[in-house]
């Protein structure tokens, strides 16, 4: 990690004032934020004094900083030293910052950091040429192409020492450079090109619709013979192999609908067996009262409903009016023709548990 001291005071400049043209530009910085804030635009500050003075921070450009936003040099000092994109000593015309942090360093980091180190010597020393310094730091957040470094404002990626040397060879000659990554990859793609979302379908719109004809090929088949064939043996099966009439909830059904008039018609039965009818026109089996107005109503239901089974049609009774109940089962058997229908009860308050702890009302 890089040693975040000011430069000896040998290197430090007498004084610092930002340029006409800086200090304006200070100014619509500091206006951006409400009064009493100020303090905020300490970082556009600061960059912009190290940009001003040749890319480094100086102790005076510190100073004039906090004088200008009205904060103690300290609380100023404590920011320049804590971020790496300050430098506090004189910088090379091209300043290296090499990303050491785990990704990086699992990808060959500290190749390249071995690299610098014959190359350049020790972190934070400008080159004899004047051209270069560099500092270890931490992740500068393109860790996907690892690893990296950052050489003044841009990313170079994927480096390797070979790499690295021939990009600091065309940099010192004034060549033209490519920024990002070194190996010929697309902003972070996979090494050797894309390898999902592919297909060209994707992005030409020929898949729109694509959906609705899938279906469409599906219903035209269902239209065939074959298919009508499948649904006709379907209703077989019905017949034949009922499903249970509940579902068993995971228990093994009881017995299954296998006697219901379908299966009865399917095996060459009459569908409504005969005990039924009788019983279905039964009128002692009824609840409901002899002479009692809803007895012969049920009756007469009863009676309609058997013979219209027997002759395969529905009753013609009316449909629009509701059909007479019979009496509640749970009603009384002495109740005569004015009682048969008894009056509503409200519902009894429910007992509950006396609570010792309630407070006591006035009818308690
Ligand atoms: S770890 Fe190197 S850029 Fe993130």
């Amino acid at each position: 990690m890089a040693n975040r001291r000011l430069a000896p005071a040998a290197e430090q400049p007498a004084s610092f004032a930002f340029s006409s043209e800086n200090a304006d530009w200070a100014k619509g910085q500091i206006e951006k934020y409400p009064e009493g804030r100020q303090a905020s635009a300490v970082i556009p500050l600061l960059w912009k004094a190290q940009e001003q003075n040749g890319g480094w921070l100086p102790q005076k450009a510190i100073e004039a900083v906090a004088a200008e936003l009205g904060m103690p040099h300290i609380r100023v000092l404590e920011v320049a030293t804590f971020y790496t994109m300050f430098a506090l000593e004189p910088v090379g015309r091209f300043w290296i910052q090499l990303c050491g942090t785990v990704p990086c360093d699992s990808c060959g980091a500290r190749e390249l950091k071995d690299y610098l180190h014959e190359r350049l010597g020790a972190p934070g020393h400008v080159s004899a040429d004047g051209n270069f310094s560099w500092l270890e730091v931490e992740c500068l957040g393109a860790c996907c192409n690892a690893p990296m470094a950052q050489i003044n404002q841009d990313y170079y990626e994927d480096l390797t020492p070979d790499l690295l040397g021939t990009l600091m060879d065309d940099l010192a000659a004034g060549r033209p450079v490519k920024v990002g990554s070194q190996v010929g990859r697309t902003s972070s793609e996979p090494k050797g090109g894309a390898d999902t979302l592919t297909d060209a379908t994707l992005f030409d719109g020929s898949r729109v619709g694509a959906w609705r004809k899938r279906f469409e090929e599906h219903a035209a088949d269902d239209t065939t013979s074959e298919g009508k064939s499948e649904a006709a043996s379907s209703e077989q099966r019905a017949a034949t192999d009922p499903k249970p009439a509940k579902p068993d909830a995971g228990r093994a059904a009881a017995s299954s609908a296998s006697d219901g008039p379908a299966q009865r018609s399917a095996g060459g039965e009459e569908p409504v067996k005969a005990g039924d009818k009788a019983d279905a026109a039964d009128a002692t089996d009824s609840k409901a009262q002899p002479g009692h107005p809803t007895a012969d109503a049920g009756v007469t239901v009863a009676r309609a409903e058997a013979a219209g089974a027997e002759a395969g049609t529905q009753s013609d009774l009316p449909r629009d009016e509701p059909p007479p109940q019979p009496l509640a089962s749970g009603a009384s058997e002495d109740l005569g023709p004015d009682d048969a229908t008894p009056p509503p009860t409200a519902a009894k308050p429910r007992k509950t548990a006396p609570n010792p702890g309630a407070p006591k009302t006035e009818g308690n």
